[in-house]
């Protein structure tokens, strides 16, 4: 890669020398194989023809080429565009060579898939506005260019799971051709989940009239920020047919989900004979009780049955994910059916069953001629089908014991590749695989960080960035900003050899042209944050690219379009009134931040006790009580249940606190989540009078008092939407 940038410096050195036009670096994403600059630049205009027998890549450049810069290319004319597929070809699969020369551009392959990336690549060499709509550039130049392309990887996927959030159909499409333009061929469908079902089965149409819905009335308790309203939806057989075709018609492999036999609660609770028989509610990782179901009843398999095969028809995906992962088993030990069909089948452990639920999917699957998928925890019980494909999730170490357990597999471990992860520690997200950096997305390597067999290497399909959605309720159009840029890392991850790779220009092509090309497609992408240090009575600020514009606000609130662009150093002795973000254009920005290295906030730390509805036993024991008054604001109080109106928590004051601001939090610290969705605040000036302060919002109410406050009360009036509640330190202002 190296070498092919600096040809291209070469070239337009040369270029500028020798009087012709200039060649500016194409910065391609992900980055091609081989790549040669050559002289001068092919023109695009009306008067350009194309051919070849590439009907779908040709179809699909006709059809960019109109929207993105009005023009119409023809049947005839002097400078010709080529778009052909020949299978005899020594191209490798999915691969292309794409000739850019002042007279004519050929795209060769060997398959449909090379032509359509062929004209990805060709996309790329053009003006970004070529991804809008209605965009009008009347004449491109696209430099002149040798490129010599193939994938590392056959599989380059991207997940989504549509249950905890629902996206309506718009925002598949504009997702399927986000992917396709970063030559992902993968769309990993998570279809359903505990909070919802969200695919038409005719045989069982209460899986979407009841199962598709969260809400005080429905079936689905609220759930991940729905609150108390309606929430869901579904996608049709007849819609999922289109999806499936445009999909297809941009190289896309959708590979849909039904997550079984835990994550399961939309099916348990629209038909409950599915779920296993007991008293004992254990609740699964996600706080769920009775989503599993249950081994021992022979009717379920028949009900599977009739899913997979309305699922066959809609998917032509060779490989048909049907979960796996995370199932409580203690639903299995505490059920008779369950139980009884152990000591039938002479079981002795509850994995077994597992096992036994794998086998019976894998022959379910196979009968329709296609390949399992499951999640990692399937190789537990040993003993697979060859063919049965694991998603190594867990972990790295995990994907890699697949691997060496003989099945196909693809790496997606939460490390790296779990976009529900922040970003960094400001932003929300989960962290309980890492904090997921663009870095550390273009790091994985399941090959060079594994010590694999040449035969186990053969194992190892390919990568996927995958988003989970329990957090995506907002900010608005968050779905971008966990997916981009984070997954033009993996995609280059996934296409492009590992000695090609070197992050810090892989940085600089998404800073430097890339960001223009994810705007032009209508992508609300995350931007870096300054960093910003306090030293020596100046406010130092690193932007965080070449060319940044950083935006200042004094007043500690967020910078917007029209706070000042940052130019150098600020000399101030009040470094915790400033805050600084990032912005692109006048569209995006990223979060605001104020000096690292000081105390942004100076929060009184009065004494305090708790009284309150929910006691010290329903608390999770890594989260006791009195992390809430230690005012350690990383720290919070968990209660392992919902809440409802009526309960509350009191904080009572030693000594009557004098302040001009009381935040109150609930939910986990930067996540808002298991927080009060609907309640109040009270609080009192002796103690024992209360004055009813501001509704929730998102988890937060602010109190203003106006005398000495004695005691601050959290109020619920509904239902809260989590199995879970936590609170939070007051944050107490002067
Ligand atoms: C998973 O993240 N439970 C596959
Ligand atoms: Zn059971």
């Amino acid at each position: 890669m190296k070498i092919s940038i600096r040809i291209f410096a070469l070239a337009a050195i040369c270029a500028l020398l020798s009087g012709c036009s200039t060649v500016q670096e194409p910065n391609l994403v992900p980055l091609p194989q081989k790549m040669t600059a050559g002289k001068g630049t092919f023109a695009v205009d009306n008067s350009v023809s194309i051919s070849g027998n590439a009907e779908f890549a040709k179809e699909y450049l006709k059809g960019r080429l109109a929207q993105g810069a009005s023009i119409t290319l023809q049947q005839e004319g002097k400078r010709n565009i080529e778009i052909s597929i020949n299978p005899q070809s020594d191209i490798k699969r999915e691969g292309y060579r794409l000739s850019v020369l002042p007279d004519n551009i050929t795209i060769e392959a060997a398959d449909e898939g090379g032509a359509f990336y062929g004209v990805q690549t060709l996309l790329q060499l053009m003006p970004a506005q070529i991804y809008s709509e209605g965009g009008n550039l009347g004449k491109i130049k696209v430099p002149c260019v040798e490129i010599e392309d193939y994938p590392r990887f056959g599989y380059r996927g991207a997940g989504l799971d549509v249950s905890r959030t629902f996206f309506p159909l718009e925002t598949i499409y504009d997702f399927i051709d986000w992917i396709a333009y970063h030559k992902i061929n993968t769309f990993h469908w998570h279809i359903t989940d505990d909070n919802g079902w969200r695919i038409e089965i005719k045989k069982y149409p209460l899986l979407t009239e009841k199962g598709a819905w969260r809400g005080p009335n429905e079936v689905l308790p609220p759930a991940y920020g729905s609150g108390n309203k309606r929430y869901g939806g579904f996608y049709t057989q007849d819609e999922i047919k289109e999806v499936v075709k445009y999909a297809a018609e941009r190289n896309i492999t959708i590979i849909p989900e039904i997550d079984m036999p835990g994550h399961s609660k939309a099916v348990i609770e629209t038909y409950p004979q599915v779920g296993c028989t007991n008293k004992d509610k254990t609740m699964s990782v996600n706080g769920e009780v009775n989503n599993v179901w249950c081994i021992g009843k022979e009717s379920n398999y028949a009900m599977i049955e009739d899913i997979v095969a309305e699922l066959v028809e809609l998917f032509p995906s060779k490989l048909i994910h049907l979960g796996g992962d995370e199932v409580n088993m203690d639903n299995w030990k505490n059920c008779p059916h369950c139980q009884a069909f152990m000591r039938k089948m002479g079981m002795k452990q509850e994995i077994e069953l597992l096992n036994y639920f794998v086998r019976r999917m894998e022959k379910i699957v196979n009968k329709h001629g296609r390949v399992l998928v499951g999640w990692d925890e399937i190789i537990k019980g040993g003993d697979l089908e060859p063919s049965t494909t694991v998603y190594g999730w867990g972990s790295m170490k995990r994907g890699a014991n697949a691997v060496r357990s003989g099945q196909p597999t693809v790496f997606l471990p939460g490390e790296y590749c779990y976009l529900d992860m922040k970003q960094s520690p400001y932003e929300r997200g989960h962290n309980w695989a890492a904090i997921v950096t663009l870095d550390s997305c273009y790091k994985i390597d399941p090959i060079n960080m594994n010590e694999f067999t040449p035969e186990e290497e053969k194992l190892v399909l390919g990568i996927q960035g995958n988003l989970w959605c329990e957090l995506l309720d907002r900010p608005e159009r968050f779905m971008e900003y966990q997916f981009f840029p984070r997954l033009c890392a993996i995609a280059e991850a996934a296409w492009t050899n590992p000695e090609l790779k070197d992050y810090n220009n892989f940085y600089g092509r998404i800073t430097s042209t890339h960001y223009d090309r994810l705007h032009n497609m209508g992508i609300k992408f995350r931007l870096p944050f300054p960093e910003v240090i306090y030293e020596d009575g100046m406010l130092k600020v690193t932007p965080p690219y070449e060319g940044a514009t950083v935006r200042y606000t004094t007043d500690a609130s967020d910078p917007t379009v029209s706070s000042p662009v940052l130019k150098g150093e600020i000399e101030t002795a009040e470094p915790e009134k400033y805050r600084f973000a990032t912005f692109y254009k006048d569209c995006n920005q990223s979060i605001t931040v104020g000096a690292s290295n000081i105390e942004l906030y100076h929060y009184l730390t009065p004494e305090v006790t708790i009284e309150s509805s929910y006691k010290e036993s329903e608390s999770n024991r890594s989260f006791p009580m009195s992390n809430i008054t230690s005012y350690n604001m990383k720290k919070y109080w968990r209660i392992n249940r919902r809440s409802y109106p009526g309960d509350f928590v009191q904080y009572n004051f030693k000594e009557p606190v004098e302040c001009g601001k009381i935040t109150v939090e609930t939910g986990v610290p930067n996540i808002t989540f298991y927080s009060c969705t609907e309640g109040h605040v009270e609080y009192s000036y002796n103690g024992t009078d209360f004055i009813k302060g501001d509704e929730f919002v998102y988890g937060t109410a602010v109190i203003k008092p106006q005398e000495k406050v004695k005691a601050v009360k959290i109020v619920f009036d509904g239902m809260s939407d989590a199995l879970i509640t936590s609170f939070q330190n007051l944050r107490i202002e002067k």
